[in-house]
């Protein structure tokens, strides 16, 4: 079977060949792993098309994406082509050569007004750039592969790997954390982080299944629900404890408001995850426990 990943380069990406590497029977399965330059979601898309032709995989785990959610505001067609033309035309080659496809989307598809959490069906409502095209992104990908594709929305993904909160808060933490400086932390924005190696088993459990047909929508976080205010608090409680960082910064929380950015957010993004974790049936962690396994590993962080 002939798996190929996009975006392997990013955190999602890495942390999926890496957990390859311990599947059973994986001499089963071969994974291909181009780089953006060998398979670039903003090539013309005969050329994409003409790629995926040759290869013919089975399946595509599509982690590629325009993920700057400011700069998106302003570099709208590069997103566009990205996060919603890209998925498009790796769904209609996979349509002709009857491959199956894992689109990988966000909260940030919905606009957070709810006030409860989001279930896999809840009508799309971006209020971002970077949401809307992810959003259009998912519906080409239904559209045309229907039962062969699968949608698996996440929230505030963090790894050891590239830049994200984790990573920039280590590093605010030691470095304010020296003359004991203030950091303001947003704290009504609630959500749940993802830990990429949960995602990761979440995933290679589909693909390993095959037999077994998973939704085609689902939402995927670790358990429980915080704001950045509070991920940030125990980002620096852990690491300090774990002996990763040698100072904590202090915090101080602060609204959405209080902090301009040129993208909105949701306010409240929470998903409804239990369709998956029933679908998953292995050990689901709570955010505390999955943030502290990856402190764990603290020798791959790489902060400073
Ligand atoms: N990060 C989050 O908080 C978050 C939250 C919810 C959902 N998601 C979704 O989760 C998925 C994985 O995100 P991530 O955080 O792992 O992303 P990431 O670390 O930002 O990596 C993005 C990957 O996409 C590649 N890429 C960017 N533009 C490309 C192009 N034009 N053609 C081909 N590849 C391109 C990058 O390649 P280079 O190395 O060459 O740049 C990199 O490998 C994405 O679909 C994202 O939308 C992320």
């Amino acid at each position: 079977m002939k798996i190929l990943i996009t975006g392997s380069s990013g955190q999602l990406g890495k942390t999926l060949i890496e957990d390859f590497k311990n599947i059973r029977n994986k001499n089963q399965f071969k994974i291909y792993t181009p780089s953006r330059k060998e398979f670039n979601l903003s090539s013309k898309s005969d050329e994409l098309e003409s790629f995926l032709d040759k290869l013919n995989p089975d399946w595509v785990i599509n982690c590629a994406a325009y993920t700057e959610v400011d700069k998106a505001e302003e570099e709208q067609e590069l997103a566009y082509q990205i996060n919603s033309i890209g998925p498009k035309t790796i769904s209609k080659a996979l349509e002709r050569n009857k491959g199956k496809m894992i689109q990988i989307s966000t909260d940030y598809v919905f606009s957070g007004g709810k006030g409860s959490p989001y279930k896999p069906y809840d009508k799309l409502d971006p209020i971002s750039i970077y949401g809307k095209t992810k959003a259009e992104g998912e519906d080409y990908v239904i559209s045309k592969l229907k039962e062969r594709s699968h949608i698996i929305r996440v929230s505030w993904l963090y790894s050891s790997y590239r830049k994200n909160f984790l990573l920039t808060m280590l590093k605010l933490h030691q470095v304010k954390g020296v003359n004991k400086e203030t950091l303001k932390i947003v704290y009504d924005q609630i959500s749940c982080p993802t830990s990429a190696n949960s995602l990761s088993k979440f995933i290679w459990k589909i693909i390993l299944s095959d037999k077994k047909l998973a939704p085609q929508i689902m939402h995927w976080s670790d358990a429980g629900v915080c704001s950045w205010y509070d991920f940030a608090f125990e980002i620096g409680n852990l690491a300090l404890e774990k002996g990763i960082i040698k100072n904590k910064a202090l915090l101080y929380p602060i609204r959405s408001s209080e902090y301009p950015t040129k993208a909105k957010r949701p306010n409240f993004s929470l998903l409804d995850c239990t369709e998956s974790w029933d679908f998953f049936d292995g050990q689901i962690f709570h955010w505390k426990i999955a943030l502290s396994k990856v402190l764990g590993n603290s020798r791959r962080l790489n902060i400073f």
